[in-house]
């Protein structure tokens, strides 16, 4: 059977919609990867899975949460949708907008938006509103905008976002044929993680899998207000799409932790970029810089021997690397100048 989206897969776990309102780019159906080069990096034997979300057709996981809060907003009749974002949200929403033929406004901070979501967003025609000041600010402004104009908000704290990316834990548990024992994900805003434990708790409710996996969220060092437990005024990391000081989601992400017997952890930019290198040369798999957390996040737990031996861990890797050339650009070597000469260019082969 041909894949048609979440909305067509999985419309019986999610808000009813009338067929005509629904607007898709055929989301979600995204690879789980067994990550052998890595397991065999790690002293432990543990099974690791990467959930690639760069594949869904915007190239983040926003596509999955977009198709239904945009189906919605067609279906109530709205006519414009707005959203704060550092950079994905924004170039899904813009995309989705598009297709469904409505405005799209989004704002975001100033400097800190990689290259290829901006290119995504103005591409798809929203009207892009960058402001001096934080992805907390700019989410601030938003609300007050849609408390007072009637645009629809299709930031997380919409709950279709949210019924939209938890259908990703139920594609993680169609192809495992239960739930994994960890599941690992960066927090930015921290919607992404209270869908996946949503997702997760309902298949279990509804006996499709039996037992439910412990939640491993990972923020920036420089951007973890929910590890230290603080509102963080100035965040900092390499990771823009993660660069959030005061998540919307911070005591939904709080339960997923402990509900599981999860944790949320720190890693730093350099255990960031070390995971982003790692998986494009060890596993073929080019995320950006955010994504990479989950797996930085696993490297550092394993170091710890936090796992149990054999334990199944799936690593979420949320946006594509090349939303990002800049910041690859940057960690890779320089390409070689050669003549176009065959003996040059042999001996640059070492042949
Ligand atoms: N990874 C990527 C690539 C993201 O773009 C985001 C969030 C996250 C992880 C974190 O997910 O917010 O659900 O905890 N990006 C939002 C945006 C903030 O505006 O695109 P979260």
């Amino acid at each position: 059977m041909r894949w048609k989206g979440i909305i067509s897969q999985y419309g019986e776990y999610l808000p009813t919609l009338a067929s005509e309102a629904i607007v898709t780019l055929h989301e979600g159906n995204t690879p789980l990867l067994r990550a052998r080069q890595l397991e065999a990096h790690l002293s432990q034997a543990l099974r690791i899975y990467l959930k690639c979300e760069g594949s869904n057709p915007t190239g983040s996981f926003k596509d999955r949460g977009m198709t239904v809060a945009v189906s919605k907003a067609v279906e109530e009749g709205s006519k414009a949708v707005i959203c704060a974002s550092t950079g994905n949200t924004a170039a899904s929403a813009a995309a989705y907008a598009a297709r469904a033929g409505l405005k799209c406004y989004v704002l975001v901070p100033k400097g800190n938006v990689a290259l290829g979501k901006l290119a995504q967003a103005t591409m798809h025609g929203a009207k892009v509103l960058q402001i001096e000041g934080l992805f907390d600010e700019a989410l601030e402004l938003v609300l007050q905008i849609t408390e007072a104009h009637k645009i629809t908000l299709v930031n997380s704290l919409n709950p279709f976002r949210i019924e939209g990316q938890k259908t990703a834990a139920f594609e993680v548990c169609d192809e495992l044929e239960d739930a994994p024992d960890y599941h690992a994900l960066p927090v930015g805003n921290a919607g992404n993680i209270t869908a996946y434990w949503k997702g997760y708790k309902e298949y279990r409710e509804r006996g499709v899998i039996e037992r439910l996996p412990k939640m491993l969220g990972f923020q920036a060092e420089g951007a973890a207000p929910i590890v230290r437990g603080q509102i963080v005024r100035n965040p900092e990391t390499v990771a823009t799409a993660i660069k959030i000081g005061n998540p919307a989601s911070w005591q939904a992400a709080v339960a997923a932790r402990d509900e599981s017997g999860g944790l949320i952890d720190a890693v730093s930019d350099q255990e960031i970029l070390r995971a982003y290198s790692m998986l494009a040369e060890l596993e073929g798999v080019f995320c950006e810089p955010a994504s990479a957390a989950s797996v930085a996040g696993l490297l550092k737990l394993a170091k710890n021997g936090y796992f149990a031996s054999k334990a199944t861990v799936v690593c979420t890797l949320t946006g594509h690397g090349l939303k990002d050339p800049e910041r690859a650009m940057d960690c890779a070597p320089e390409p070689i100048q050669v003549p176009a000469e065959m003996r040059s260019i042999l001996a640059e082969m070492g042949i």
